[in-house]
C-alpha cells in the first residue's frame, strides 16, 4: 500500500502547480494526474456538475488503487469535497481553499484581496472561511472569468492575457490591499506576469505548498510514505491527450506518457 499512487486532479492544467509541490516534498512517491480539461472551466459550472465530476474522478482514482487523493482545484473542494469524505471516510483525501488564514494572519494594511474562480467566490465554504478567519481584515473578492481558458490555451504571456489580468488587479490595488490570495490553482502560472504590475512590497499567497505538507501528514499518520524512489506521474486528460503533452514542460513538468480519460 505504501508504494500505491496517489491520485491528483483539477478541472485541467492549473492542479500542476500543485502536483509540482507534491514532487518537491515527497520526490518518492508515484503521482496520477487527470486533467479534466473536456469540462473546464469549473469556475462556470453548477456545484452538482462538479460534484458528479469529484465521484467520477475518486472512482477512477479508487480502481488504479490511490492511497490518497488530493483535489488540486479550488472549485471543486468547495463543491464536492465533504461528500467525497463521506463517501469514502476511510481515504486520505486533500483539498483546497484561499489562502485566507495566512493571508489575514500576514497583512499590515489590513486588506487582503483575493483572485478565484467565481463558483469558490460564491461557495458557502468560502463564506464560512471568511466568516472564522477574516473578521478582523477586509477582504476584496475578484472574481476572473476568462483567465483559466487562457492558461490551458498555453498562453501566460500574450497581450490579451495582460489586459485582462490587469483589469481584475486593479480593483485591488486601488483598495490598498498588501496580500493578494491566488485562489485558484491556475493563477500561479501568472505570478511573473502579476509581479510585473503590482508593487513589490505586495505578497502573493497560495496554498500549493500547505497542500504537499498536508498530504505528507496525512501519509505519515497513517504509515503511507513511500519508501523507495519510485517517483513517476502519469497524466489523464479528457481533451486531446496530444495537445495536453506539448503544454505540460510550459507548465514546469517533462513531458510524460497522457493518455485519454473518456469518463
Ligand atoms: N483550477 C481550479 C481552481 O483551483 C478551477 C479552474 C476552473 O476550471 O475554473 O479553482
Amino acid at each position: 500500500m505504501r508504494e500505491a499512487p496517489i491520485g491528483v486532479f483539477d478541472s485541467g492544467v492549473g492542479g500542476l502547480s500543485v502536483l509540482a509541490e507534491i514532487q518537491r516534498l515527497l520526490p518518492n512517491e508515484s503521482l496520477l494526474y487527470v486533467a479534466d480539461c473536456g469540462h473546464v472551466p469549473y469556475g462556470e459550472k453548477t456545484p452538482e456538475f462538479i460534484r458528479q465530476r469529484c465521484s467520477v474522478m475518486a472512482g477512477f482514482f479508487r480502481e488504479q488503487g490511490a492511497k490518497a487523493l488530493v483535489l488540486a482545484c479550488n472549485t471543486a473542494t468547495v463543491a464536492g469535497v465533504a461528500d467525497l469524505r463521506r463517501d469514502f471516510p476511510d481515504w486520505p483525501i486533500v483539498g483546497m481553499e484561499p489562502a485566507v488564514k495566512p493571508a489575514a494572519a500576514a497583512t499590515r494594511s489590513g486588506v487582503v484581496g483575493v483572485l478565484a474562480t467565481t463558483g469558490t467566490l460564491q461557495s458557502a465554504k468560502f463564506a464560512a472561511l471568511l466568516d472564522r478567519f477574516a473578521t478582523d481584515v477586509r477582504v476584496i473578492t475578484q472574481p476572473c472569468p476568462g483567465l483559466v481558458e487562457l492558461i490551458e490555451s498555453g498562453d501566460l504571456h500574450s497581450a490579451e492575457l495582460r489586459q485582462l489580468l490587469q483589469g481584475y488587479v486593479e480593483p485591488l490595488l486601488a483598495s490598498s490591499c498588501d496580500t493578494i490570495i491566488l485562489g485558484c490553482t491556475h493563477y500561479p502560472f501568472l505570478k511573473p506576469m502579476l509581479k510585473s504590475m503590482i508593487p513589490a512590497d505586495i505578497s502573493l499567497i497560495d496554498t500549493g505548498a500547505a497542500v504537499a505538507r498536508q498530504l505528507q501528514r496525512l501519509l505519515a499518520e497513517r504509515d503511507l510514505l513511500a519508501a523507495g524512489p519510485n517517483r513517476s506521474v502519469r497524466f489523464w486528460t479528457s481533451a486531446d491527450p496530444a495537445y495536453f503533452k506539448n503544454i505540460l514542460p510550459l507548465l514546469g513538468q517533462s513531458a510524460g506518457e497522457v493518455q485519454n480519460f473518456d469518463l
